[in-house]
């Protein structure tokens, strides 16, 4: 890493990872580690140019003020100090600074240079990657999502076809999303890209299970399994790669929490399949790995493609799943995707799908009467998916949506729009 850093040391505060954003957003690199950090440990991060003591009002644990260790304050570096008075610091702040004085701290006091952004991260990482994995082979689960998919992309500029990308479809996946990790990855950043169309295996393992734990259980290990599988098939692999970003790292707030959660992604893999992990994208939030992807040439839908889960249309599919009932979840959660897009919402909206649930009822249809499923619409704005509000769609656009879904989708006679908040409802339904 080449780039200028300002060290966050958590003391309790509530805003580190706002405090993080906004200095990054200045251009200048920052990082949080805990308030314990020894001289020695934060003298051999590279290029750091400050420290922001960030106290708040939380800053007393127990009743025992979370202090840093003396020694830092002789570490020459300018330190600011916020919510946590202390003649030892030259700056301290009562709140978060503004920008003017976040801005006179960095590019005056520390004299920071603003070189913080996705071309030199890359190039930066490029070199990294290349240090790291040397000769050898890396191997990714390329799921399609927006991490795997930058991580994909990165490492594929690093290592060119020593990554070995495996994408699993487990026929969960909704319309044309395997189809657009094939075209993106394997025809035109020709990628060494293994296919496993895994459908029929995962379908037969779901047949009959109706619980939804049990269901979210036999997919993960299934995905664990058939990934197993073709990682023995290919010899000579030594490295694995991680989507892990940022956030995972810092939510689980201690100095272990890295490698905790490293062991955690990897999801199970047997103890004799050794791999050493390669997790590029572990310094960004969010919104930098879909700058990275775009700066990458991924494609924007895939860099802003909206959240899905794992267990995919499994868990939108309620009950056990029928392949009746799957291809009316795909088909009408495509028309849902299409008419969100064509009305802009696709840019506004930040979860949108449909959901089949078990049960029949009765309509007409050609003058007679049908026995059918409802499809289910949910459309929800949320911050941190804790809570969710629901979409005000307008009426024409629920009507259009709505004649298309009982028009093209085969078993369907209902159509109905889940106005539930979260809580008292969560934004998925299973
Ligand atoms: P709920 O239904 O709990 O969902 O309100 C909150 C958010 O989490 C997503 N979700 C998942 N994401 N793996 C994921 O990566 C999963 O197993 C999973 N289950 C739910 C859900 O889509 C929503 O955005």
């Amino acid at each position: 890493m080449k780039q200028d850093m300002i060290v966050i040391l958590d003391l309790g505060s509530t805003e580190n990872t706002t405090l993080a954003r906004k200095i990054r957003e200045l251009g200048v690199y920052s990082e949080i580690y805990p308030h314990d950090i020894s001289a020695e440990e934060l003298a051999a991060l590279p290029n750091v140019k400050g420290v922001i003591l960030n106290g708040g009002e939380n800053r007393v644990v127990d009743g025992t003020p979370v202090e840093v260790t003396d020694c830092l304050y002789q570490c020459g570096l300018p330190l600011l100090a916020i919510d946590h008075p202390t003649a030892k610091c030259q700056k301290t702040l009562s709140a978060l600074p503004d920008e003017a004085t976040l801005r006179s701290f960095l590019f005056e006091d520390c004299k920071a240079q603003a070189n913080w952004n996705m071309k030199n991260f890359i190039s930066d990482q490029v070199e990294l990657l290349r240090k790291q994995i040397g000769g050898k082979k890396v191997l990714l689960a390329l799921s399609g999502g927006v991490d795997s998919s930058v991580v994909a992309a990165l490492l594929l500029k690093a290592v060119g076809d020593r990554l070995v990308c495996v994408h699993v479809n487990h026929g969960l996946m909704r319309k044309d999303e395997s189809e657009s990790v094939l075209r993106v990855f394997r025809d035109e950043l020709k990628a060494n890209l293994v296919y496993v169309d895994a459908t029929e295996r995962f379908l037969g393992k779901l047949e009959n299970v109706a619980d939804p734990e049990q269901k979210r259980k036999i997919i993960g290990s299934e995905f664990i399994r058939v990934f197993e599988e073709e990682a023995r098939k290919l010899s000579g692999i030594d490295f694995l790669g991680q989507g892990t970003i940022y956030p995972d790292i810092i939510e689980s707030g201690t100095k272990t929490a890295k490698m905790v959660k490293s062991h955690h992604n990897v999801g199970g893999l047997p103890e004799d399949l050794q791999f050493e992990l390669v997790e590029p994208l572990k310094q960004l939030f969010k919104d930098e790995v879909r700058a990275c992807g775009l700066e990458l040439g991924l494609p924007h839908s895939m860099v802003f493609r909206q959240p899905f889960p794992g267990p995919g249309l499994g868990v939108r599919c309620l009950g056990a799943i029928t392949r009746e009932r799957l291809e009316a979840v795909r088909e009408s959660d495509a028309i849902l995707r299409e008419e969100f897009e064509k009305a802009g919402l696709n840019q506004k909206v930040w979860q949108y799908f449909t959901i089949v649930p078990d049960f029949k009822s009765v309509g007409v249809k050609n003058n007679a009467r049908c026995f059918e499923y409802p499809v289910i619409i949910r459309a929800v704005n949320t911050v941190d998916a804790m809570t969710a509000s629901v979409e005000e769609l307008d009426w024409p656009i629920l009507k259009g949506i709505t004649a298309r879904i009982l028009r093209e989708v085969p078993n369907v006679n209902r159509v109905c729009y889940d106005i539930s908040p979260k809580p008292t409802a969560t934004i998925e339904w299973e």
